[in-house]
């Protein structure tokens, strides 16, 4: 058994009272590599923003959960030694079952997600409540979902949203005694959040994606007032990156995500994690394309990931900056 604090990790409960108190949100990076964790790291550090470094079951598998629990332990280090005490959880993203959150509790995770939203409610709340039971006898925070995104969610997939019904958030909250609760307002995963049909599109021909359900956000900030929310799928999918994209031989198609004033918008209110992947995803894709194409005959890997881990830096700045506004946070 590992304990994330000999780690010199945090869990969210914290920076989530300070941020609901500042009306920010904390940015909830995904990563599988190296590169992605510098750029994570450095970003965090240069804006002094606390952050949440998530793992997905994917990334387990494909990066080893030994080694990411190490790389955490090492994003602590590269910290304090770019000078900055950046608070870092370390959090598993969707976990599917108890034994996987026991698992990661184990291996110094600091915080972990039990995404029962695709079960039967009475089967959530029970899978929910037996993690935090467990989790919290080592002081391990837990997030729980309520509602399912349209789209791709791990291995589950949904035709349309099932919206959060704010009518059960004050009773999930109660029997479970989660940390923190994500919801359904219209978000989802990946880089294709919407059909084109479903926008409309702007002058310069660029799809515009109906809005969140704020009136679903409002009601349940009304229900569990001052209780931490959590919104997945909140990629932007900045259309410049994926102009280089497909500039450079690539083919993403219609691919479409929140509008950052969104976003913000939902930072200033009870949200106070915001995950992002899919654009993290999108910077190193156009950054490494652009290299291949217009450098062919390079073959060095740090002349393409070193610019994609720029790229990234980039983009987690901003994020954190114009969107998240958890910069100077710390
Ligand atoms: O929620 C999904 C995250 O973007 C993680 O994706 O399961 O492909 O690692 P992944
Ligand atoms: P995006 O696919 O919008 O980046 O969402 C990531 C996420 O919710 C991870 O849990
Ligand atoms: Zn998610």
């Amino acid at each position: 058994m590992i304990n994330y604090k000999d780690l010199g990790l945090v869990n969210s409960r914290e920076i989530f009272k300070k941020a609901m108190e500042g009306r920010y949100a904390i940015p909830a990076f995904n990563f599988n590599n190296m590169e992605q964790l510098q750029a994570i790291i450095q970003a965090c550090a240069e804006t002094r923003s606390p952050v949440i470094l998530q793992v997905s079951r994917g990334a387990r598998q494909y990066a080893n959960q030994t080694l990411l629990r190490y790389m955490a332990q090492g994003a602590v280090e590269y910290a304090k030694e770019l000078g900055v005490n950046v608070p870092i959880v370390l959090h598993l993203d969707h976990g599917d079952s108890f034994e996987t959150c026991q698992s990661c509790i184990e291996y110094g995770f600091s915080s972990v997600m039990i995404d029962g939203s695709s079960l039967p409610y009475e089967e959530n709340v029970e899978q929910t409540r037996r993690v935090v039971e467990y989790a919290h006898k080592y002081d391990v925070t837990v997030e729980g979902e309520l509602g399912v995104l349209a789209g791709i969610e791990d291995e589950v997939q949904a035709e349309t949203h099932t919206y959060t019904r704010p009518e059960e958030v004050e009773d999930f909250v109660k029997k479970t005694g989660v940390d923190s609760l994500a919801i359904s307002i219209g978000t989802s995963h990946g880089a294709n959040k919407f059909k084109p049909e479903q926008c409309t599109r702007n002058a310069q021909g660029i799809l515009v994606p109906p809005p969140l359900r704020f009136d679903i956000l409002k009601e349940v900030e009304k229900r569990i007032p001052g209780f931490p929310i959590v919104l997945h799928g909140s990629s932007s999918v900045p259309q410049d990156l994926v102009a280089v994209i497909n500039k450079y031989g690539g083919a993403m198609k219609d691919a479409v995500g929140i509008p950052e004033e969104q976003l913000r918008e939902a930072a200033s209110s009870a949200v106070c994690k915001i995950n992002i992947d899919s654009d993290g995803r999108i910077a190193m894709t156009a950054a490494i394309r652009e290299v291949f194409a217009t450098k062919p005959s390079e073959f060095d890997p740090r002349k393409y990931l070193g610019p994609a881990r720029d790229c990234l830096k980039k983009l987690y700045i901003h994020k954190i900056i114009h969107v998240l506004g958890s910069e100077n946070r710390i």
